[in-house]
This record gives C-alpha cells, structure tokens and sequence, in this order.
C-alpha cells in the first residue's frame, strides 16, 4: 500500500545523510516523501542537540504535530509520530512521557531497525530504540540507496572518543566507529554507477577513521589490517567515474602524514578543508580538552598548505568558552589573521548540561560573548570576502549539482566550495564545467561557461598561505 513520510531533520550532515537512509530503509516498505507533515501517515523529526534549548524547540515541535495528528485521525488517517536522532537519544523514554503523542523514539546508530520499531509500535502502541548496541548498523542498510544528486554524502564513521568538555556529541553519537572498508568502497561504486560525481565522506571524527581492509575481519584490527582515511582516499580515487572526494569534520589532532601525503598527491581530493579548532588560547584549548596547542595547529596548517599550496581552510569557532579572557580571545583573533580563512562557522559557548564545561567556574557573561562573537565574525567574514573577490577574473571547474532560482540558471561548486551561478544549458546538470568568475559576494560567485579548457585549479590570489589572507 502507498503510504507517505515526512521527516525533517536538524543539525548537522551526519543527520542529513541518516534522514536519506531512513527513507531508504522505507521506500521498499511503500513510503513516498511527503511535502508536508500535514501529508504524511509517519512523520519523523531527526533532531541535534547541540545548541541550548535543543530539547525544548522539540516539545514545542511536537505541540504542533499533535494537533495534525489529530486532525488526520478525526479524517480516519493514520499518523504516526517518530523522533529520532540527538535528542532521541539523549532524552529516551522521557520523550514520550511529555509528549503521549509521540509513537516512536528511536536514536541516531538504529535506524536501520525502523521498519522492526514502526511493527512494534502498531502492535503495542509505543517503541523505544536506543543505544548503540549495533555494529551491524551499515551492513543491515538496503543496497539501494536515493539518488542524492551530483554531490553525495557517505558516512564511513560515526561517534567520537574525545570529549572535549563542552560537547554532546560523545554522549548522543556514542564511541568512534568505522566501517569497513570494503563496504564504504561498493557504496562508493554504486553511487557513481547512479550519477554521483562527487562524494563526501561524512564523520563527526572522519579522520579518525580506522576501519577494516578489505579481507580483513569486520570492524576490527584482526586479519587484513586497518586502513586510515589517507589510505581509504587513495583507493576511492580509483573509482572510475569519482572525480571529486571530500571530507568532513576533522579533528587537527588526526592529521596523520598519510592524510596529509594524499592532498598532495591524489587530485581528486579538493583543496578545501574544514578543520575546527575552537579557539586560539593555548590555556583555553586545554580545558576544552582538545589535546592541540595553537602552534600545533599551526603547523598542522602549514604542513597541509605545503602538500597543497592552494588549500582552502574552514573552521568552527567557539567563544566565551567558561574562563576565556580578554588575551584569550585576542589570541583567537591573532590565530585567524595568521591562518586566513575561506569560510567559517563561529557560536558563542553555550552550556550543555551533562558536560563538564557546562558547570566549571567562569561562566562568561552573555554581553560579553555577544561582543566578542560579533568581532570574530567581522573578521572572518571580512577574509572570507576577501576570498571570494581573488577569484574574479579566474576561470575555475564547477561541478553544476543544482538549479538556479531563475530560468535557465544552475548552481555549483568550486573545488574550494564555494556556491557559483552560471547560465547553463540542461545537459551540463551534473557535470564539471570551466567557469569563468565575473562576480562575487560575501557568499557566492557568478560567472559564464568558459569556452577554452580552464588550467588546472590555483589557489586564488592570497589564499593560499598560511601568512595569506588578512583581514582589511
Ligand atoms: N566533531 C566536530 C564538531 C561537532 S559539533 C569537531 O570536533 O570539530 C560542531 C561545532 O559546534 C563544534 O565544532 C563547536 O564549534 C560547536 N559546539 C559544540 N558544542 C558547543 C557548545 N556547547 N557551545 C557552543 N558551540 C558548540
Ligand atoms: Fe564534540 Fe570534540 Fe568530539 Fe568534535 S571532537 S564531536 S567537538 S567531543
Ligand atoms: Fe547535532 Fe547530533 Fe550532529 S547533536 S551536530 S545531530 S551529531
């Protein structure tokens, strides 16, 4: 029978990617995708929790929800309430104690039991599935996965080990986990088979990837040894057909030389890179747990920029962090202009309950951070500007993976991510195309279909050392 699903999703890629594969895992069952909630016979949210408040904009969420399912039951239609992900997982059974009209409560590392939890909440009314009892997880996933467009998302690791002392991460994702090699290779085959051009490879500690080789023993270190993510990258290169891998979220302490040798030497691999660092105060790296100074980032920084001089840098930023001074903060915004950043995320600290930092001494006050976060970000977005504006003038490959707002207009990608709008015929839809750059904003570029082939990527002018881009 056709039935239909909405789900909305929340917080980061990891949850982006487990949204598609939930749909994947009920596509075979007869779900189509909804448009609205209002549509759906099985609505479900897949939450974060990493922001302040997460699990209250939930409730508020499912206030409303309530009262569409009850408006599609008095209509004799079914409805059914899921919510996944972070939250899920952080709150549990509590869910559904505030909120009775919720069905199902499932978190992120067992979605592949969904089809198992929606029989058992027909039949007894409610499921919980939680925790992270499930290393089969990838393996028990349908083969057929959606068409996710040009550019896709694979998740080859998940969880993180490291703590640092203002996250939830470790909490609601669980301990570091990588799937095999082999697995992630016939994923990434398939995907291209299917149209993929591009593939980002998804972790919250993706370079802390350390997963079976091929012939080796599932998950384990036993047999045919372990790849790491430089290793893995390399052989995903010679997928026939791949012609760009990306990858996402670092942590700088898992640079290792393999990674670090394969952006100088597999050019596939696209010369942009998201690499947190948090802040740029030694003292308040260390009770952030983070296990870096900034001179050890630093280096890490130059020793990429070395393998590939014109890699673009991202970053996330966190200020105001408990006990964070005025030099602390200034030591951030010194780290900034000497690194030069294409892009950037930034957020003032906010505390999340069951951390450490949430409860040390120091707390910073809320004017504070305020101001502090507007300064950062006036100079972050002043390089990104700045970046943007080099490229004008450049002719660069644009892998087009989306339409444009207006008639005949399509949207894509550089090899350093950034957003660019051409006039382009429906059949280059997919494809790589040269682009020559005639605008930029803050945020995107705009250009025309080259005529001639591009030379080959550079970096533009003054980004690609670490001395390079400075704010004005
Ligand atoms: N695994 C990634 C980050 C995951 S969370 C990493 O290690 O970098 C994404 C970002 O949210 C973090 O990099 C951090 O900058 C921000 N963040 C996490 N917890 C936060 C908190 N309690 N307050 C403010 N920002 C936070
Ligand atoms: Fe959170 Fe730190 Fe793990 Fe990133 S490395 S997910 S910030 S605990
Ligand atoms: Fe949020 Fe969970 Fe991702 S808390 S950022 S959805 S890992």
């Amino acid at each position: 029978m056709q039935k239909s699903v909405y789900i909305k999703t929340y917080g980061c890629q990891m949850n982006v990617y487990d949204s598609a594969r939930m749909a994947d895992v009920l596509a075979p069952r007869g779900y189509r995708q909804a448009e609205a909630p209002e549509d759906a016979d099985l609505i479900i949210l897949n939450t974060c929790h990493i922001r302040e408040k997460a699990a209250e904009k939930v409730y508020s969420e499912l206030g409303r929800l309530k009262r569409i399912k009850r408006e599609r039951r008095a209509a004799g239609k079914d409805a059914t309430i899921a919510v996944a992900g972070c939250v899920a997982q952080a709150e549990g059974a509590e869910i559904r104690r505030r909120a009775p009209a919720v069905d199902l409560v499932f978190g992120p590392q067992s979605y592949h039991r969904l089809p198992e939890l929606l029989a058992e909440a027909r039949r007894t009314g409610s499921a919980i599935g939680q925790a992270f009892e499930a290393d089969e997880k990838f393996d028990t996933l349908p083969e057929e996965s959606a068409f996710q467009g040009p550019s896709a998302f694979l998740t080859v690791q998940e969880g993180c080990d490291k703590f640092c002392t203002f996250c939830v991460v470790p909490y609601t994702r669980g301990a570091e986990y990588s799937r095999p090699a082999a697995a992630i290779l016939a994923e990434a085959r398939r995907m291209v088979a299917g149209g993929a051009r591009e593939i980002a490879l998804l972790g919250q500690n993706v370079n802390a990837y350390a997963g079976a080789a091929p012939g080796g023993v599932r998950g384990g270190a036993k047999g045919g040894g372990v790849w790491g993510l430089g290793r893995l990258i390399r052989e995903l290169a010679d997928v026939e057909g791949l012609e760009r891998i990306r990858y996402t979220t670092s942590h700088p302490r898992d640079m290792d030389d393999e990674l670090i040798a394969a952006h100088a030497e597999v050019p596939a691999l696209m010369p942009y890179l998201h690499l947190p660092v948090q802040s740029g105060s030694d003292r308040i790296l260390a009770a952030m747990n983070r296990k870096h100074t900034a001179a050890d980032y630093r280096r890490t920084v130059d020793r990429l920029r070395a393998a590939r001089p014109d890699l673009a840098l991202s970053s996330d930023f966190i200020v105001g962090f408990p006990g964070e001074t005025d030099q602390d903060f200034a030591a951030t915004l010194k780290l900034v202009t000497e690194v030069g950043y294409a892009q950037a995320y930034s957020f003032k600290y906010s505390a999340r309950p069951g951390t450490p930092a949430a409860t040390a001494d120091g707390q910073v006050p809320e004017a504070e951070k305020a101001a502090r976060l507007a300064a950062l970000q006036q100079l972050l977005e002043a390089q990104q500007a700045a970046f943007n504006h080099a490229c004008i003038g450049r002719t660069m490959p644009v892998l087009l993976d989306r339409a444009g707002r207006k008639p005949g207009q399509m949207v894509g990608r550089s090899p350093w991510m950034q957003a660019v709008h051409v006039m382009a015929p429906p059949d280059r839809f997919g494809r790589i195309a040269d682009i020559a750059i005639e605008r930029a904003t803050a945020n995107s570029l705009a250009g025309h279909l080259a005529a001639a082939p591009a030379a080959p990527p550079r970096a533009p002018v003054g980004a690609g050392r670490s001395e390079g881009v400075r704010a004005a």
